[in-house]
This record gives structure tokens, C-alpha cells and sequence, in this order.
């Protein structure tokens, strides 16, 4: 296999080294290994066993922990939006980082990269939903990698149709694979749940139908190729935001007036609801795949919000409090997603309450540097810094929602 790359340069020849001495490693840290083996196993039967009906992991406790973060927000360039990692933005106070999630009565394994790889040998993790699904994804990126540059991982967007389009910003999604293990991960941005189709001959136009009772295409398409589904929606359904996306909602595909606009609650309610019934109804003819519905992630404006100067500058940790009891978690604080799952093979990833208690883990406070300059036309001009009360700090709060969709996979 090395005999193949006869490029190697010699003064790549140390390189080549350290490739073979983690080649080893690799190796050793294998499922072929019997040893290795056997010890996965016993830890495997010990969480199966223990993760019976009786775990509910949205009721726990945050406790400090010297082995945390689970990776650098300096180091995890390669897969971290520079805006969601609040090391390399300059805040800087990190207490924050230190903590883990210790659910009461459920044994929850310490997060290791190369078990989960391991777990994930041959699959395909998808997570559709909006830009915190998208903090969602990061996070899982830097958790398997460790944070360290990986330039063996893949990029197989192609695969999935996520490739930029010409004068786009971005892609609508990214899909990477790491080859030791064939896992595949991957990020689907579809911010409401719903299907999106450009409306034609519209004036004004740019108008885009929003097919509230249809799942968007891209996770009809691809459903088949997922073994793990995790779906968010929330932070989108309000009046500006539809408005500012030119979204004309549709049901049964017609547009719908009145009644159905008059609470957009209703409508986000309905999308969720419709989403999980479709999703449901397809399990069977895919029962490899396991889904989950997260919750609503919290936000923590005070006196305000983003547009009216509102902020999150707490930076003591657990200042709410650390603990969700029994009688807070008899129920999630998340209704809609909690009854639209109900009754469903759809499993809930509550992580509404426990994200509650950590106001102080959200990007503001952090000395934002300005971002780069915008050349408007002919002025240049800096944004306006905003104090975001809504995404986290990378490391941070998502990755203890990794740590739980995983114990329940
Ligand atoms: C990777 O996994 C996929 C899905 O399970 C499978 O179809 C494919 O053959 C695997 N590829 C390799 C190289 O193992
Ligand atoms: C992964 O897929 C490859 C190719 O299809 C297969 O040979 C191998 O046994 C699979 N491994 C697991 C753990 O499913
Ligand atoms: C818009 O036009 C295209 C091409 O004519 C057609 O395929 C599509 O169904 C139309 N969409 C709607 C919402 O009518
Ligand atoms: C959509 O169609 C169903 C079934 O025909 C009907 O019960 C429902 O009221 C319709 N919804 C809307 C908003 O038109
Ligand atoms: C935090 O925000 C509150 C409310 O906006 C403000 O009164 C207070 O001075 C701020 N504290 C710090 C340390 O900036
Ligand atoms: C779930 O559904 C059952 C049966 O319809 C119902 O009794 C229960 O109250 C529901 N629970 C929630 C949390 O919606
Ligand atoms: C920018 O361009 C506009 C129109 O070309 C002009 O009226 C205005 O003075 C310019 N502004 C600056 C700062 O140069």
C-alpha cells in the first residue's frame, strides 16, 4: 500500500513516518484488534443495559469537568466558523467550557472519538435544520476529529448535491467522510422544515412557496442513505423573518390566508407535526435509520433583542442554577416537539432545559472583533457588532447535545 507512494518526496520522508506510526495506532485501536474489541463490547452491553426506558437524559446536572472542552476553538479551524469560536473572536473568560452533562440515573460514556468512529463504521449522520443545527454539525466535526487538522477527511458534498452554486455565499449544506471508518457526516440547511419551491410568474417576484405539509426535498431524496436523522426547526418562525425570505405559505399546495396565518405559532406547530407524521410513516421502509427531533435551543436576550441591544453578559456559569429535577423534566419544555414526536418512533433529544441554565455560554460577551469591513458600493462600512444571545460558543453547549444523541443512538 506505502509502495504506491513512490511521489513521496525525501524531505517528506518524516512525514511519511508519523503517517505510518498513526497508521499503527490506527491499527491498534481497531475493532480488529481482539483486545480492543472485547473491551468495546463490555462497555457497549454496560450503556445498553443501563440506558433502559427508565434514562431520561434531559433531567441531570451540570458538573465541572478537568477533561473539558472536547476539543480547541483555536485549533478546530478546518470545520468552526470563525464566529462561533469565541477563542478565536477574543472573549475572555473560558469558565464556561469546563463542564459536562451528567444526566441522573443514565450511565453516560465519556465522549471517545475513535469508539463513536468505530460505532459508525459504513454510516451516514445527517442533521437538517437551521443555523443551530448547523452549530450542531461543527461541533460533531470537531468532536470526531479531536479538533486536529484532518485533511484526510473527505469532502463528498458532491454526493448529496451540496456544492456551491454559482454567486451563492455558500453551499445549502456540507457532507464529509472519514475514511478509516467510512462515516459519513452531514448538514442540510432547511431552516423551517418545509419544503421550498420558487413560486412562478409572481410579481413581486423572488416569491417562494413554503409547503408547510412537506418535508423539504432533500431529505425525501436522500432519507434512504441516513442511518442517524436529527431535525431542528424554531428560531425562523416569526414575522420578519418570513417576510424578509419571501415565504408564502402553502398547504395542501395551495397558499394559504386567514386563519392559518393569523398565529405563525400555529404554522410552525403544524410544519412539525406534518414533518414527524411523514417521518414516521416512512421508518419501517428504512429500518436501519434511527431519528431524532431536537428541541428548541434557548435563547437569553435581556432588555432587548438582537436588533434593540439586548444581552446575554453574564459570565459566571451556572448562575440559574445546575440542575434539572425530576419534577422540571416530568415533561420537556419543548410541547410542540414533544407532542409531535409522541407516539411516534421518533426519538426526542431534549436539550431545551438543560441549555436554559447556561445564559453564560452564548457568543455574547465576547469582545467581538469587527468583522471584516463590507464594501458597500462606493462606502466602506464596518456591521454593527451584535451581541448574539441565540448561537453558542464552540466548544460549548452543543456538544453536550452531541454527547446526548449519541448515548441514544
Ligand atoms: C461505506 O458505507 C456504505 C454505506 O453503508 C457502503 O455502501 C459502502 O460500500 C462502504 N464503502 C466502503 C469503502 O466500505
Ligand atoms: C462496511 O462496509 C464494507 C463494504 O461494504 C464491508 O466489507 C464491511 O464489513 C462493513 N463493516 C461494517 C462494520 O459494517
Ligand atoms: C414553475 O415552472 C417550472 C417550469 O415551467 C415547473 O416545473 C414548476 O412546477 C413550476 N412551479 C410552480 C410552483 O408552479
Ligand atoms: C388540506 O387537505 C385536507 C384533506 O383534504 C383537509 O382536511 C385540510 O383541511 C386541508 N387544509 C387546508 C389548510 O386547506
Ligand atoms: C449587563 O447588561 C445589563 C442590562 O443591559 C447592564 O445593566 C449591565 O451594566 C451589564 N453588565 C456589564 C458587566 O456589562
Ligand atoms: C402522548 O400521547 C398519549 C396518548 O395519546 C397521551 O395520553 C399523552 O398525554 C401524550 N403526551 C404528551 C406529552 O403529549
Ligand atoms: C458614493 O456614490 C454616490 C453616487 O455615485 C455619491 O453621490 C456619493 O457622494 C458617494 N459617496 C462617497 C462617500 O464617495
Amino acid at each position: 500500500m506505502l509502495g504506491g507512494k513512490s511521489y513521496i518526496l525525501r524531505g517528506s520522508v518524516s512525514l511519511a513516518l508519523v503517517t505510518l506510526i498513526l497508521l499503527v495506532i490506527t491499527l491498534l485501536v481497531s475493532e480488529d484488534n481482539p483486545l480492543h474489541t472485547s473491551l468495546f463490547d463490555v462497555k457497549r452491553q454496560f450503556t445498553a443495559s443501563s440506558s433502559s426506558s427508565v434514562c431520561n437524559f434531559a433531567k441531570g446536572r451540570w458538573v465541572k469537568d478537568r477533561n473539558r472542552p472536547l476539543y480547541s476553538g483555536f485549533e478546530c479551524k478546518q470545520w468552526l466558523s470563525t464566529m462561533w469560536s469565541c477563542r478565536v473572536m477574543g472573549r475572555p473568560d473560558f469558565s464556561f467550557e469546563g463542564y459536562r452533562w451528567q444526566p441522573q440515573g443514565c450511565n453516560m460514556p465519556d465522549f471517545d472519538r475513535f469508539t463513536f468512529l468505530k460505532r459508525m463504521q459504513n454510516k451516514t449522520i445527517a442533521f437538517i435544520g437551521d443555523s443551530l443545527g448547523r452549530q450542531q454539525f461543527q461541533s460533531l466535526m470537531c468532536m470526531a476529529t479531536g479538533g486536529e487538522d484532518s485533511p484526510e477527511v473527505q469532502n463528498v458534498g458532491w454526493e448529496y448535491g451540496l456544492v456551491k452554486p454559482k454567486g451563492a455565499i455558500r453551499p445549502d449544506g456540507w457532507a464529509y467522510r472519514f475514511p478509516t471508518t467510512n462515516t459519513t457526516i452531514l448538514y442540510y440547511w432547511s431552516a423551517s422544515l418545509s419544503d421550498l419551491v420558487p413560486m412562478n410568474n409572481t410579481d413581486p417576484p423572488r416569491l417562494t412557496a413554503m409547503h408547510l405539509d412537506r418535508p423539504p426535498s432533500f431529505m425525501r431524496n436522500y432519507l434512504h442513505s441516513f442511518d442517524v436523522l436529527v431535525l431542528n426547526t424554531g428560531h425562523h418562525w416569526n414575522r420578519g423573518k418570513i417576510e424578509g425570505n419571501h415565504w408564502v405559505m402553502h398547504v395542501n399546495g395551495t397558499q394559504v390566508e386567514g386563519e392559518f396565518l393569523k398565529d405563525i405559532k400555529d404554522a410552525k406547530d403544524f410544519t412539525i407535526r406534518s414533518v414527524a407524521k411523514w417521518l414516521d410513516a416512512q421508518l419501517p421502509l428504512h429500518p436501519r435509520l434511527k431519528a431524532f427531533f431536537r428541541t428548541i435551543s434557548p435563547r437569553h436576550f435581556r432588555n432587548g433583542d438582537w436588533n434593540t441591544g439586548g444581552n446575554c453578559n453574564n459570565t459566571v456559569p451556572l448562575s440559574r442554577g445546575s440542575e434539572i429535577t425530576g419534577e422540571d423534566a416530568d415533561g420537556s419544555v419543548d410541547k410542540t416537539v414533544e407532542s409531535a414526536v409522541n407516539g411516534t418512533r421518533i426519538k426526542i433529544l431534549d436539550i431545551t432545559a438543560l441549555s436554559e441554565l447556561r445564559d453564560e455560554a452564548h457568543i455574547s460577551g465576547s469582545k467581538l472583533k469587527p468583522r471584516k469591513p463590507k464594501k458597500v458600493s462606493n462606502v466602506t462600512s464596518t456591521p454593527p457588532i451584535v451581541n448574539d444571545c441565540l448561537h453558542w460558543c464552540l466548544p460549548g453547549i452543543p456538544d453536550t447535545w452531541n454527547e446526548l444523541f449519541i448515548a441514544q443512538i
